[in-house]
């Protein structure tokens, strides 16, 4: 687990005239092991922030600091699940997530044993020896988390990493991160569009303003957990879905 806290942070890119400023001012707390997920309007800059906590990208302004240390670039105590698939085409599933574990130099068994144990989790043993192109999206995708947890990162970053799925497929999925969550103590920065998957998955839900993106507001998610996706059906969710719409589209509107 870690705790991740952004203190004034800002990106500005280009330079001269041609200069956007992505995130201005952006500060918040995130706790060990908290499921953090991030709203906003499109190009508001939620990929940027990913990107500087994952250490892609530099902040212009203000700081980022993993367990009270500063980010200075990528590190095995993050891991990054995008939306697009990003496997190794010519290696099989298995492969695929043993791939941080060869390089980390861990002796081949264990690497199997690892991976075999990720794949079981994420539903996908039948298919260790499958190469990607094999696989539906929705598959690849729990291929992508199955190889990011092998790699026992404290911090789980991801940028909207199920919005090219299918209706079906997402909700299957927002399951089974809540699972995985609850069995690897992790905590999670998550990136969506959709609501519904924010308030499913969220501890605290953070709202960011059209660009440049700040944080305007935190709504806590108190809904009991375990949850799954049928807690959409509850008027607690309607609510705080009302109350999440209203203020996304204040800035959207804006
Ligand atoms: N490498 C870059 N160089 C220049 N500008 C960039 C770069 N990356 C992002 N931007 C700009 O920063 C702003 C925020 O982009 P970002 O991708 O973070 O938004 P986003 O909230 O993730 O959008 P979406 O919801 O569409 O995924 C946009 O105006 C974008 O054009
Ligand atoms: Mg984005």
């Amino acid at each position: 687990m870690a705790n991740l806290v952004l203190e004034n942070l800002g990106k500005t890119f280009g330079h001269g005239e041609k200069t956007v400023t992505a995130l201005q001012d952006i500060s918040m707390q995130v706790g060990d092991g908290e499921f953090a997920v991030v709203v906003g309007p499109s190009g508001c800059g939620k990929s940027t922030l990913l990107n500087i906590v994952a250490g892609l990208e530099p902040e212009t302004e203000g700081q980022a600091l993993i367990n009270g240390r500063r980010i200075h670039g990528p590190g095995a105590d993050r891991g990054m699940v995008f939306q697009s698939y990003t496997l190794f085409p010519w290696l099989t599933v298995r492969k695929n997530i043993e791939f941080g574990l060869r390089i980390k130099g861990i002796p081949a068994a264990e690497r199997a044993e690892t991976a075999r144990r990720y794949l079981g989790l994420v539903g996908l043993s039948e298919f260790e020896n499958a190469l990607p192109s094999e696989l539906s999206g929705g598959m690849k995708q729990r291929t992508a988390i199955a190889r990011v947890l092998a790699n026992k990162p404290e911090m789980l970053l991801m940028d909207e990493p199920f919005g090219a799925l299918d209706a079906q497929t997402r909700l299957q999925l927002q399951d089974l991160t809540l699972d995985v969550w609850s069995k690897e103590n992790a905590t999670v920065l998550f990136i969506t569009h959709d609501i519904d998957e924010a308030i499913l998955l969220a501890d605290n839900v953070y709202i960011m303003s059209r660009r440049p993106g700040r944080i305007v507001e935190t709504i806590p998610i108190d809904i009991e957990r375990p949850r799954d996706h049928r807690i959409t059906l509850t008027p607690e969710f309607a609510k705080l879905k009302g109350v999440i719409m209203e203020r996304l589209w204040k800035e959207i509107e804006a």
